[in-house]
């Protein structure tokens, strides 16, 4: 009994070396440099550790939509663009607070993509190596409007790119 529940472990994809930890892609207004990022530093959160930068195996439509501005990775592999972004092993209780940031599942869902490690300069002995392939989760959506098929996709988000659709939050009414 002791062994199967060993063996499931191990074949849990995306968890990482240590119990209960997981590793999340982002892509969008999380990543270093872009306006939310430290939500992911905050401790108060939960805890997160920069692994490296990393780009999905499939391409991506990485579109930006709604009044806010919002980056979304349309659920539709084989559009788009490899997206670049940077992977973290987060615990379960920054987990559960990245769901709820994400309005997960009415916004965005989180669901496992594969990934790319692009560079392994990591901040700790989690350090991943470049060229290998592997599962994190990753929040993009199924619910979005025909529309956004349309719209121009991005590699590498930046709220501040010549796009000028810079993200904000707008609580006012449409
Ligand atoms: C995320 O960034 C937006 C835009 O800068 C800001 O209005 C919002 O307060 C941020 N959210 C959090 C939880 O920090
Ligand atoms: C960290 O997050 C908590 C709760 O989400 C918040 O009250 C606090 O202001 C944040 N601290 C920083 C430095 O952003």
């Amino acid at each position: 009994m002791m062994k199967v529940s060993i063996i499931l472990w191990l074949i849990i994809s995306v968890v990482c070396p240590a119990v209960y930890m997981h590793y999340v892609f982002i892509y969008g207004t999380l990543k270093k440099g872009q306006s939310n990022h430290s939500i992911i530093k905050n401790t108060t959160n939960g805890q997160a550790e920069f692994l490296a930068r990393a780009r999905t195996v499939e391409r991506y439509p990485l579109v930006i939509a709604t009044k806010n501005n919002y980056p979304f990775l349309l659920n539709v592999p084989g559009m788009g663009q490899r997206v670049h972004g940077e992977i973290y092993c987060v615990d379960q209780k920054m987990l559960d607070f990245l769901d709820e940031f994400e309005a997960c599942p009415e916004l965005y869902q989180r669901t496992t993509v594969q990934v790319e490690v692009q560079d392994g300069d990591g901040e700790g002995a989690n350090t991943l190596k470049p060229g290998r392939f592997m599962d994190a989760f990753v929040y993009s959506t199924t619910r979005y409007e025909p529309e956004w098929l349309q719209k121009p996709t991005y590699e590498n988000y930046d709220t501040n790119g010549d796009h000028g659709l810079q993200y904000h939050e707008d609580t006012s009414p449409e």
